[in-house]
């Protein structure tokens, strides 16, 4: 039995809501036929965005959306997406299997998305083959309110009034996709890039940095010297794979071997975190610059008979289980990590929403963020427990993981379960009388369960019973399950 005390006066940090972020990145069919369909489709859509994935996708309640990239941010011109549909050049996205980019998405329309999701834009600017004359004019283009040429060839293209922009990212993956650049060149690029990205709009920009990718402290500690005073963030990557990158797997492996070492990935975000935190608090103290972890999620190998640049993977109870670890330790760290984006929101790596030209399936992963979802800009508490552990040829993982959140009086503990064997009854001691309580769980029967299209959802959410008496409450954590108790 699992007792777990959850101090109510104890707040430990704000969870912004950014934390609950998305990508999109114009990558396989994540944007066009995944959320994109174009205005004369037999698919239902509003201006071109299908109505099904967006009505979804509204549900989690998006507090930002990150696009175009990714990579292929680092090799797009803004200009090529502007104008009439019929006029945009199309290109070859070289990035992403070599398919041919029509442009039909492009600013416009994903202001329209994010106007019809109800979240906030973040856009990563081109660096690595891009000037600095192209970002500047993106950046004028959109948000300048008064008569300038850029201004006005923005309100010619259908759109009056400067659009409200906060996050941009100056480039992405710069040691790598973004232009293979020694840290020392990137941070002198950030700053001349940054220097002529001006503020048009209401509120300053929120800049981002390029940062680094898993535990590469060089490339913090130059960032953390040389740009981080000119800037909102700086990014990281850290992807979650089955035995590391080269050897990622199946993301239908229903090996008891392979869960444990993703469940082992997955956390080693904690160090990862813990490491970047240590260079960043060295030079930011009070901790004024965010950690931006702009992409994450789990990564396997491609679906068997599909394009391998397209990074199409199905999404199991695993999926879950791993994001609810790695949401907890973002949570852990709040008062560092202030904007998270999992890749990808659609038919892209671990997604929320798989498609099959006009049929859609939510995914583990969906529900599990709605699940999640009340933590947005919740207090984070303190909170006691003891997890039994398992241990596998040499390696201990926790089976429990739990985080508690205030909001307006109300309570959010979030727990997950990672044994495939053992469901755990588990207690919930809070400081205070308790007047009503709800518990909602995921479970799967195998871990190689998937929503299947035209099937009935196999894994998604059911009520379980709780028990609740003053300021206890009893329930069964089923094994490999993320639940959420919402408490009154
Ligand atoms: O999310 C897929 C790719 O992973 C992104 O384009 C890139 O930034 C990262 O390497």
């Amino acid at each position: 039995m699992a007792k777990i005390k959850v101090n109510t006066n104890e707040k430990k940090g704000r969870i912004s809501k950014y934390i609950y972020g998305q990508f999109a990145e114009h990558l396989g069919r994540c944007i066009y036929e995944g959320i994109y369909v174009g205005k004369d489709s037999n698919i239902e859509n509003i201006n071109g965005m299908r109505c099904d994935v967006v009505s979804a996708l509204r549900e989690l309640d998006i507090p930002v959306l990150r696009w175009p990239g990714g990579c292929f941010a680092d090799d797009y011109h803004w200009r090529d997406g502007i104008g009439p549909k019929e006029d945009r050049p199309y290109m070859v996205n070289t990035n992403w299997g070599n398919v041919v980019e029509n442009n039909h998405f492009g600013t416009h329309e994903f202001f329209e998305l994010v106007n019809q999701l109800g979240t906030e834009p973040y856009i990563c600017g081109n660096v690595g083959s891009g000037t600095v004359q192209e970002m500047r004019d993106w950046v004028e283009y959109m948000t300048f309110g008064g008569d300038s040429p850029l201004a006005n060839e923005r309100r010619k293209n259908g759109q009056d009034e400067p659009w409200k922009l906060k996050f941009f990212g100056v480039g992405n993956e710069n040691w790598g996709c973004g232009g293979q650049m020694r840290p020392e060149y990137y941070a002198d690029q950030y700053m001349r890039f940054s220097t002529f990205i001006r503020d048009y709009g209401e509120e300053p920009l929120y800049k981002i940095v390029g940062g680094p990718n898993q535990d590469d402290t060089e490339w913090m500690e130059v960032m953390m010297q040389k740009t981080a005073k000119n800037a909102g963030g700086v990014s990281l990557h850290n992807y979650t794979c089955t035995r590391g990158f080269k050897n990622k797997g199946s993301s239908l492996s229903d090996s008891a071997e392979d869960y444990f070492l993703l469940i082992n990935d997955a956390l080693r975000m904690e160090k990862v975190i813990q490491t970047h935190e240590k260079i960043m608090d060295k030079y930011d103290p009070e901790k004024k610059t965010g950690l931006i972890v702009d992409e994450w999620g789990n990564w396997f190998d491609v679906m068997p008979g599909t394009n391998p640049g397209f990074l199409y993977q199905q999404n199991t109870i695993r999926d879950a289980i791993c994001a609810m670890l790695i949401l907890h330790i973002f949570q852990n760290h709040c008062d560092r990590v202030y904007m998270a984006n999992i890749a990808q929101i659609v038919n892209v790596l671990q997604s929320m929403i798989l498609t099959d030209g006009e049929k859609m399936v939510k995914t583990p992963t969906y529900y599990l963020f709605k699940m999640m979802k009340n933590h947005m800009d919740s207090e984070l508490l303190g909170i006691e427990y003891e997890s039994p552990s398992y241990t596998k040829n040499g390696i201990t993982v926790p089976k429990l993981s739990v985080n508690a959140s205030e909001k307006s009086g109300e309570y959010l503990v979030t727990l997950c379960n990672t044994s495939v064997t053992d469901s755990e009854d588990v207690v919930i001691e809070l400081d205070r009388a308790v007047s009503s309580a709800s518990a909602v769980c995921m479970s799967a029967k195998s871990l190689s369960d998937f929503n299947d299209f035209d099937k009935e959802e196999t894994v998604k959410p059911t009520d379980i019973p709780i028990n609740c008496n003053g300021d206890t409450l009893t329930f069964t954590l089923p094994k490999m399950s993320v639940c959420a108790v919402s408490i009154k």
